[in-house]
């Protein structure tokens, strides 16, 4: 047996798989996001441990007897978050997550510095590590005084589970320190914002042994002694190793908190200038591209918030075949945006609207335009070298059928549907477990899911979604000089 844990940026998810892959079962912990400022986005650490907990308190319930059987445990977690502790490992601020943009002017200084994009292969976004040190030096220098470690999220939880800090390649490359092309620290980079190596944990491959389990959490869940802890990743390249998405040309496209359209390759291809993100992939010797957008299933629960729907009653209330857009435009830029725009400061704004425009009306808009945003992604990754000819649709926005057709005719893309099944990040966490514990061979443990259905683009509106994305394109230029 191997177990998962994906520290998601709304909860947690642990889950089960025996030697054949099969899922044995799942279950989480729920956490929320604190707000305390426009555009910061924050969480406490305790709360990873106690969702984490309550997930696996949950698979102990439902199988005690496969969970003490567990010999490989696989991470997964939200990326580029800062963890700061001091030298007792006592968690000194609230993590800044991947989502909080307060450090957009430390981004740009830091991205003025030729040396990051040279060796990161990235811009410097807002979002990433290195520029939120740069904000706690600037605002919080007591607290900047005292961090020993900064640990990304899913590795502070490793070192609650196995006393050890340690991180590994493809969640590193996301912090703006790593020599992505020499998958290793870069020195340079760490004395950019007044930090060293001994700052960071010790890194290790994906698919390599992280850790191991502690005895009394060992003994608490009725596992045995030895068990391994992999390296695992963040959570995109989770992802894709629960997708099989390792080998070149393979792409999917994930409907989460935030939108990514991710792409394996087989070296390392750079193009800040596009703002692709280019990093590390969980197996040694692999890299991948990903377009990201801030706000996808973001989008619809804001939108769900403010008619006092659920967002699944709103796409139900939308129906299943696609429509024409209706004029009215959405820009899901709730939390700015990063890939094509890098703009921390742009917000969302929804344009067109007449006396007609109704709630469905609106959902569609906003569906619509987290299509067009990943829309943007892709050509941003055909900007980067990379071409795509299908993708595969994962995470929790896809199970509308409307948002996949759109997202199909937007992309002018097939876009295959796994067969039902639970390939996300904390079955790729898991497969990695599995991996580090038995020395299997990666590419045969990280195989596609069987296909259910392909859904088309619909050619019929495809000329109609072609004049709607350059309405979408023409608006971020115009609201940006607006503000
Ligand atoms: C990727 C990113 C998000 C988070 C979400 O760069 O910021 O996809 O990993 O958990």
């Amino acid at each position: 047996m191997y177990l998962g844990i994906d520290l998601g940026t709304s909860g947690v998810k642990a889950l089960l798989i025996d030697d054949a892959q099969t899922v044995i079962g799942s279950a989480s912990g729920a956490m929320d996001v604190s707000r305390p400022h426009p555009g910061w986005s924050e969480q406490n650490p305790a709360d990873w441990i106690r969702a984490t907990e309550e997930a696996i308190a949950g698979l102990k319930a439902a199988h005690p007897a496969e969970l003490a059987a567990v010999k490989g445990i696989g991470l997964s977690g939200q990326m580029h978050g800062a963890t700061l502790l001091d030298s007792k490992d006592q968690v000194l601020r609230p993590c800044i997550l991947w989502n909080d943009t307060r450090s957009h002017k430390q981004a740009l200084a830091l991205d003025a510095d030729p040396q990051f994009r040279a060796l990161t292969g990235n811009i410097v976004f807002p979002g990433f590590t290195a520029p939120k040190l740069a904000w706690v030096a600037e605002n919080e220098p007591d607290i900047f005084d005292k961090v020993d470690w900064v640990l990304l999220p899913k590795d502070y939880l490793r070192l609650w589970l196995t006393g050890e800090h340690i991180s590994e390649m493809s969640d590193s490359a996301g912090t703006s320190w790593l020599d992505t092309g020499k998958r290793a620290w870069s020195e340079s980079l760490l004395d950019a914002t007044g930090l060293t190596e001994s700052h960071m944990p010790s890194l290790v491959e994906g698919t390599e042994p992280g850790g191991t389990l502690k005895a009394g959490l060992a003994a608490k869940w009725g596992m045995g002694a030895n068990v391994v802890v992999a390296g695992g990743a963040g959570d995109n390249a989770a992802s894709a190793c629960g997708m099989g998405t390792v080998g070149e040309g393979h792409a999917f496209v994930s409907l989460g908190t935030s939108g990514v359209l991710f792409a394996a390759n087989a070296s390392y291809l750079p193009n800040p200038a596009s703002a692709v993100h280019a990093f590390c992939h969980a197996l040694p010797n692999t890299w991948h591209q990903m377009g990201v957008i801030l706000s996808a299933t973001d989008a619809l629960n804001w939108h769900a918030g403010i008619t006092g729907k659920s967002a699944a009653d709103l796409t139900v209330e939308l129906g299943d075949s696609l429509n024409a857009p209706s004029g009215v435009t959405f820009l899901p830029y709730l939390s700015g945006e990063r890939t094509p725009h890098n703009d921390a400061a742009i917000r969302g704004v929804f344009a067109g609207l007449g006396h007609e425009s109704s709630r469905v009306v609106l959902t569609q808009a906003v569906l619509e335009g987290v299509s067009f945003a990943l829309r943007d992604s892709l050509e941003a990754l055909r900007a980067a070298g990379t071409n795509l000819s299908r993708v595969t649709a994962i995470g929790g926005g896809s199970r509308s059928r409307y948002w996949l057709k759109s997202i199909a005719t937007a992309l002018d893309l097939p876009v295959d549907v796994p067969a039902d099944g639970d390939f996300g990040a904390a079955f790729g966490a898991a497969r990695l477990g599995l991996v580090a514990a038995t020395k299997a061979n990666p590419l045969s443990v990280f195989t596609a899911p069987a296909t259910a259905e392909t859904v088309q683009p619909d050619a019929s509106l495809r000329g109609a979604y072609e004049d709607a994305y350059h309405r979408y394109r023409r608006l971020y230029p115009a609201i940006r000089n607006a503000y």
